[in-house]
């Protein structure tokens, strides 16, 4: 059970490293419960990595990791039972092409619940129909457009009522009107389920407005955080060439790889 008003997510001194090199340092975040925050930056500068260290997937070469006022559990067991209240939607769907959109979001409770099938049918038309796609239940995602389709996932990573979620640019390869739909539909099921949600992306015009709390990565490090009305109003030069897309300045967008002589 989560602590009573301990934040969702507190990050202490976090390094994160990956194949020996390191990724991000001295990361310090907390979440409040019930907010949604967005956690922005260049493609490469270790959002995933972030996310990563909060479902336990990577471990924080140093500080801590607290998720509902818990330290991540370093048991596999544990850990395998807490990332159940953590819902993720990753890069790509990960729908399974052999199964219908029903049977896609009804596969993580019968994987992870005794549920009788009929109470698991009636969650599954409760979570389809959260996303406003009761109707495409019999549908095969090769049936159905990119924004269903992500929308179908979105419903699968709500199956076990997961408190937290996790997003990992989730407009990736949606056009806009599909993107402007799976934005507000993250901040709608925050508000009327009482979610806390963290949203990875590069898309920052798009996700800034339902955003209550803002960060960027960058250069290894958190560079700001802040609200997103602080975040369009910074000075900042690191922060400011992301925010408005300048290919020079201080980030090193296209710095080659370095050769290892
Ligand atoms: N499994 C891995 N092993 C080694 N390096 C990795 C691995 N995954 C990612 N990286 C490196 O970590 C850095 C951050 O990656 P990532 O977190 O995926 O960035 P983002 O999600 O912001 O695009 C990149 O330089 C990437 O090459
Ligand atoms: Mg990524």
């Amino acid at each position: 059970m989560p602590e009573p008003n301990a934040p969702a997510v507190h990050l202490r001194d976090v390094r994160l490293q990956r194949g020996g090199r390191t990724i991000l340092s001295g990361i310090d975040l907390l979440v409040p419960t019930g907010s949604v925050t967005a956690v922005l930056g260049p493609s490469g500068s270790g959002k995933s990595t972030l996310l990563a260290a909060l479902t336990g997937e990577l471990r924080a070469s140093q500080g801590s990791v607290d998720v509902f006022g818990r330290p991540l559990p370093q048991r596999q067991r544990e850990l395998l039972e807490t990332r159940k209240s953590i819902g993720v939607l990753l890069q790509g769907n990960g729908l399974l092409t052999d199964l219908t959109a029903a049977e896609n979001v009804a596969l993580p409770l019968r994987m992870h619940t005794k549920l009788p099938a009929p109470v698991i049918a009636r969650l599954v038309e409760m979570k389809l129909h959260a996303v406003g796609l009761r109707a495409a239940a019999d549908l095969y995602p090769r049936e159905l457009s990119g924004g269903m389709a992500r929308r179908v996932a979105l419903a699968r990573a709500l199956a076990l009522d997961p408190p937290l979620m996790i997003y990992d640019e989730p407009l990736t390869g949606l056009d806009p009107i599909a993107s402007g739909v799976i934005m507000s539909l993250i901040a709608r099921l925050n508000a009327s389920l009482g979610l806390t949600s963290i949203i990875v992306t590069h898309h920052v015009h798009e996700t800034l407005p339902v955003a209550d709390r803002a960060l960027v990565i960058a250069d290894g490090r958190i560079v700001f955080s802040g609200t997103p009305a602080e975040l369009q109003q910074t000075t900042d030069p690191l922060v400011r060439q992301f925010l408005d897309g300048r290919p020079d300045g201080p980030i090193a967008f296209d710095a080659p790889q370095r050769e290892v002589a």
